[in-house]
């Protein structure tokens, strides 16, 4: 295995439509995607962060892998992202090929960031509800629904795969900016309490990576 590197904003590789994986239901994927996967994992778990697509890491593949980390763990690094006591954990999850499908027509706005935009950070808007489905390496169908952070992991995830940045879904780019001026806003609007696991320099998703890995 080995660490990849991650392509950052403006390589073209991230605003291109990655092409679906090749695969037959019910069987492995090939070993070359079988690699890929296995360095996505390491690198995400070097990087940090609760996901990675495939043309993060210069691959243009429809493939990503997340997580939702325990709340208890991570409640404070991502509740900003909606991650709040009604979400269950999420196991790491490959998913190939997904198909994501809204659930409502609503929107709710919440701060995301993301491994090719390092320390920024932005309000934006995503269904809170949707179905997705895909498969994983071993060519079996995953299908779920999800709500809240779960939802939002995924389709930030999959807009990757279509070369879209949450940048580009944000409506008020005055709500985008670094991460640790937005984060010294949010302290002056919320007193001093706010926040204070956030006050070094590492992003949010980082923080939450390394308690993760912390853990036993
Ligand atoms: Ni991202």
């Amino acid at each position: 295995m080995s660490i990849l590197k991650i392509a950052r904003m403006g390589h073209p590789v991230l605003s291109a439509p990655a092409e679906p994986v090749e695969v037959t239901p019910g069987f492995p994927v090939a070993p070359e995607v079988g690699h890929l996967v296995l360095d996505m994992l390491e690198t995400l778990e070097d990087a940090g962060g609760v996901g990675l697509a495939a043309p993060q890491v210069h691959a243009p593949l429809r493939l990503v892998i997340f997580h939702i980390p325990q709340v208890r763990a991570a409640a404070g690094r991502y509740r900003r992202a909606g991650l709040d006591e009604t979400q269950g954990e999420v196991p790491l999850t490959v998913l190939i090929n997904p198909v994501v499908e809204p659930l409502d027509d609503e929107m709710i706005e919440n701060w995301e960031s993301c491994l090719s935009l390092p320390g920024m950070t932005g309000l934006v808007p995503r269904h809170p509800r949707i179905r997705y489905r895909g498969m994983d390496p071993a060519g079996e169908t995953v299908e779920r629904t999800a709500e809240g952070f779960h939802a939002r992991v995924v389709q930030h995830e999959c807009d990757h795969l279509d070369g879209v940045l949450y940048p580009q879904r944000i409506t008020d780019l005055s709500q985008f900016g670094f991460a640790d001026e937005i984060r010294q806003r949010w302290r002056a609007q919320d007193g001093e309490a706010e926040d204070t696991e956030n006050k070094d320099s590492r992003s949010p998703e980082q923080e939450s990576a390394r308690q993760e890995r912390a853990r036993p």
